[in-house]
């Protein structure tokens, strides 16, 4: 029997690598999205294009799977989930409660939500140099923003789903994901995407602006990890949340040295400026991912920056119409 899967959020970063990823595993995939992908086809071999805070879209997207994969979010970078917190509450809810319905609704039997290293208390991520986060670390509950309090709920939903209706739960919580066609300007843009992107654009010798003191410290998993990491996990019969991202903590200022070693860069220098800088350390304590998938996250920073950089460069240049400076292949 083909094995049918919905992937919410197919219109995006992570989840138009997913849909991919689960076609060149032989499964039937269906997209959903208010959106097609921007950077290219999707591999999907259907696609609803609708509002996932609509019931009927969510049925329609539902309909004779098995497996729903439930990534939409209205989300973004620090420069993003720090305004506008009761609509990005009322989205991501409207997403996360009418899918989980209409998952149940057609007889789904396996639901992953993407949940985030947001969910994590604010008390504690309050230095850069942080013990690592626990899954266990979750509660007492106090994320910083509205956008984590949201996923935490959607956590808990899915909990209540799997008591109630026997629905086979499995719930990442993704750290900071970076990689090719993800969104790298226009606001919603994480630190990685968006130090390329001014790396990119920098003439000789200009400053690149950094939010914040620099000193801030996260960790930054790789698109091929994530993925890699959500389909072990679905396989899995882990139903508790799990972290899936690095457990190499760097500070940004590390991060944008990086960048603009990957982009062969030795003329620019870091301006600190004003900006929403968010909890001040985040790292992910793998201890539970290696026990029950027996795989962690693994790729080099160094080397997911590098196909990160060329990849914006390219979008840089095409937008422009000059080259971005890169480095040799
Ligand atoms: P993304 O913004 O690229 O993708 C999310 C997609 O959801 C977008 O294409 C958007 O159009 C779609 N969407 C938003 N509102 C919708 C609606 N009402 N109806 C239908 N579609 C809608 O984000 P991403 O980085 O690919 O993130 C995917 C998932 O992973 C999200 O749930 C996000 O919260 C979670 N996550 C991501 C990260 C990260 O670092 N990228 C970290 C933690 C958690
Ligand atoms: N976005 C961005 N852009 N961040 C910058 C910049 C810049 O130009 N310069 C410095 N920073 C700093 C921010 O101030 C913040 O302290 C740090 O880089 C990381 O910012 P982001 O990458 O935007 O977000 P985050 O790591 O705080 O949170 C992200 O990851 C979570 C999961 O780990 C967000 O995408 C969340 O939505 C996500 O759930």
């Amino acid at each position: 029997m083909t094995r049918r899967a919905l992937v919410t959020g197919a219109g995006g970063f992570i989840g138009s690598h997913l849909v991919t990823y689960l076609r060149s595993r032989g499964w039937w995939v269906r997209g959903a999205d208010l959106k097609r992908p921007e950077f290219g086809d999707s591999a999907a071999d259907d696609f609803v294009l609708g509002d996932l805070r609509e019931p009927d879209v969510c049925r329609r997207a539902c309909e004779g799977v098995t497996e729903v994969y439930a990534l939409a979010a209205d989300m973004g970078g620090m420069g993003f989930i720090s305004k506008d917190p009761a609509t990005i509450l009322r989205n991501n809810a409207l997403i996360n409660l009418h899918t989980i319905e209409a998952a149940r609704l057609a007889g789904a039997t396996r639901y992953f939500l993407a949940s985030s290293a947001c969910i994590y208390p604010e008390y504690a991520q309050t230095t850069p140099d942080l013990r690592p986060l626990r899954e266990s670390d979750a509660f007492p509950a106090g994320p910083q923003d509205s956008y984590g309090w949201e996923k935490l709920m959607a956590e808990r939903l899915c909990v209540y789903y799997a008591d109630q209706y026997s629905l086979d739960v499995r719930i990442a919580r993704y750290h900071n994901v970076y990689g090719p066609y993800g969104t790298y300007d226009g606001g919603r843009e994480k630190a990685p995407a968006a130090l390329c992107r001014k790396v990119a654009e920098a003439p000789p010798g200009a400053d690149v602006e950094i939010w914040g003191d620099g000193r801030q410290t996260r960790s930054f998993c790789f698109i091929d990890d994530c993925v890699e990491g959500t389909y072990r996990l679905m396989r899995s019969d882990h139903a508790e949340p799990v972290n899936i991202g690095s457990d190499r903590l760097v500070t940004i200022d590390e991060l944008a040295a990086l960048v603009m070693a990957a982009a062969g860069r030795d003329d620019l220098r870091l301006r600190h400026v004003a900006g929403p800088q968010g909890v001040r350390g985040r790292n992910s304590d793998n201890t539970l991912v290696r026990e029950v998938l027996g795989w962690a996250p693994g790729i080099p920073l160094e080397d997911g920056l590098r196909v990160t950089y060329r990849w914006i460069a390219e979008q840089v240049t095409a937008r422009h119409g000059e080259p971005a400076q890169t480095a040799p292949a």
